[in-house]
């Protein structure tokens, strides 16, 4: 069936009007964490029918595409970021035929669909990797082998580098132990690969987020990493790895093919800076439409799960040097919250003030240049949780970081604020649909505990509720479905410096007014006035969105605790 689009009108006397409009650039995504969003089968794990079951739930919020973490067969070691088959759906989560009718339902109600896209690494039970430690043809040299390691570090565990003993010798795998790492200077690989692109292609997907795909060429020889770097050893080696280019041309000709033009390709970018952003997405290969970019996400945090004071005028700065960079040549995914991060709520807002800064926080995401992704629960205003003893963790990265502290004599109440600021279960509780048992999710226990707040926090209490997070957010999702500047204006940071607001104007030559968004990233009210270059009278100023009643016009704005705005300036 046909999609709506929404184009845009191209005046060709006019300059600002970005050449390429493209839905993807118009659409509020909408991230579900199948595990945790709906159980409809009663085993306590989210299903394919949940999801199709809340179809007109995503509908109400108003969002456009739906990004489905991994629903392939998989043992779940990285709740299924590591692929055991790529053909077949997991069956805790449903099968082809409800993943038909799921895509169906979507799209009737002109939702697309992008799956998770995991070819960096499979599962240590995929065939390819059983067949490999035999040293079976052709699988042998599927995966990197050696009899000994090189110094590099995973993400999960110490080593990147694991025995096997069947095999007898070392495998690379840059996540757990159980997700080694495929082998891409093998030309075989790359052609399965490619084949499994097209595959799911051909299945009517809309696109794919394609996992840490940057990390897809290692260096020739694997050489040993530089220990004082202060990212993983060894990420000097496997970061934008020295055929990554070649390999996104090769996957956008030989994998997405012909769909390439209307589908939308996110590429989850370890480590990624703004010119290499640019570079990946059309400077210098083909394979992606946007990334996703991590520097904002590091700034609450060093190294090894500590926390550090981060100041607003240094998260402007990022932004900043992201959207100035990218303002030309490439596109932005832009996120505050996903299944790795802790809440974004309980980061950049402040959970005494639910409501009034998760709505500010959104809209200080949304009022960037990019495509929104919103996390699920995060438009309900869902928050960190706690977790008062080891058994209660699921993430393999918690348990596994959690086994090293016990093992250097810590007990877990010594490192339990650092698990709870920063462990990723915090994200993937389950869904809080409404105040019944197990937070409407499921009727039987739920693989992961429901956050205590369900009662109060959640979707039946807030829907239809004037002041509430899921409302404001079905207001921000539409003012993007009406306002091209918000979608494609130039982007200017105004008052860089200062500490407690953070404030953008947007621009695009062909509309007749500029927008201005404020944010109060902070619980204490204050005077604000935005260094415009405009005298401004009353009726020059229209708002097109705040998250109190009657907010101040500019040029003079006293400001509430975490309020937040969005002005039409008109010419
Ligand atoms: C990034 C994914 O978002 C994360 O959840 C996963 O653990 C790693 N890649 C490994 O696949």
């Amino acid at each position: 069936m046909l999609l709506r689009y929404r184009v845009l009108v191209s005046n060709s006397d006019t300059t600002g009007v970005v050449a390429d409009e493209n839905w993807w650039k118009e659409a509020v995504f909408y991230q579900i964490y199948p595990r945790s969003f709906n159980d409809t089968d009663g085993d306590g794990v989210g299903d394919l029918g949940g999801i199709r079951a809340k179809v007109d739930y995503l509908d109400y919020l108003g969002v456009d595409c739906v990004w489905l973490n991994p629903i392939y067969a998989s043992p779940g070691v990285d709740n299924g970021y590591d692929i055991a088959d790529y053909r077949t759906i997991d069956p805790t989560i449903g099968d082809m035929d409800q993943w038909e009718r799921l895509l169906e339902e979507l799209h009737n109600h002109d939702i697309r669909l992008i799956m998770d896209l995991v070819i960096n690494h499979t599962s240590d039970q995929h065939m390819w990797f059983q067949q490999s430690r035999d040293e079976t043809e052709p699988y042998a040299d599927y995966y990197y082998w050696q009899s000994e390691p090189n110094n590099w570090e995973s993400h999960f565990e110490d080593s990147a580098w694991s025995y096997d003993e069947k095999r007898e010798a070392y495998y690379l795998h840059l996540f757990a132990d159980a997700q080694p790492d495929l082998n891409w200077e093998n030309p075989t690989v790359r052609d399965e690969l490619y084949d499994i692109v097209s595959w799911w292609l051909e299945r009517g997907i809309d696109g794919f987020r394609m996992d840490v795909i940057n990390v897809i060429s290692k260096a020739h020889g694997l050489p040993d990493g530089d220990p004082e770097t202060p990212s993983l050893t060894g990420s000097e080696h496997f970061i934008n790895g020295p055929r990554m280019h070649e390999y996104f041309n090769e996957l956008a000709d030989d994998g997405l093919g012909s769909y390439n033009d209307d589908i939308v390709t996110v590429g989850e970018c370890a480590e990624i800076d703004p010119e290499t952003a640019v570079d990946v997405t059309g400077r210098k290969s083909n394979a992606l439409d946007m990334t996703i970019f991590f520097e904002h996400m590091g700034l609450d945090r060093n190294e090894g799960w500590e926390s550090c004071e981060w100041s607003l005028s240094e998260l402007k700065s990022i932004m900043q040097k992201w959207q100035e960079t990218t303002e030309d040549g490439a596109w932005l995914s832009l996120y505050h919250s996903n299944h790795d991060q802790p809440r974004g709520l309980s980061r950049f807002g402040d959970e005494e003030y639910r409501y009034r800064s998760a709505t500010m926080v959104a809209t200080w995401l949304h009022g960037h240049r990019g495509s929104p992704f919103v996390y699920q629960g995060e438009e309900i205003g869902m928050s960190n949780v706690s977790f008062e003893s080891p058994a209660q963790l699921r993430d393999v990265w918690a348990k596994n970081f959690w086994k090293r502290q016990e093992r250097a004599g810590k007990d877990f109440e010594q490192v339990r604020d650092r698990i709870e600021e920063f462990s990723r279960d915090n994200a993937r509780t389950p869904m809080q649909w409404n105040d019944e048992p197990n937070a409407g999710f499921s009727d039987s226990e739920p693989w992961i505990d429901v956050a205590d707040d369900y009662e109060t926090v959640n979707v039946a209490a807030q829907r239809g509720a004037e002041r509430s997070v899921l409302e404001y957010y079905r207001k921000l999702i539409r003012l993007r479905d009406e306002d091209d500047v918000i979608t494609y204006g130039d982007f200017e940071l105004l008052a860089p410096e200062h500490e407690q607001v953070y404030a953008i104007k947007r621009s695009l030559q062909s509309a007749d007014y500029t927008l201005l968004i404020i944010c109060n990233f902070a619980a204490e009210p204050l005077t604000f006035e935005p260094p415009l270059s405009v005298d401004l009278a009353a009726e020059d100023v229209t708002v097109a969105l705040g998250n109190e009643p009657d907010p101040a016009l500019p040029p003079i704005l006293e400001l509430r605790p975490y309020e937040s705005a969005i002005y039409r300036l008109h010419d």
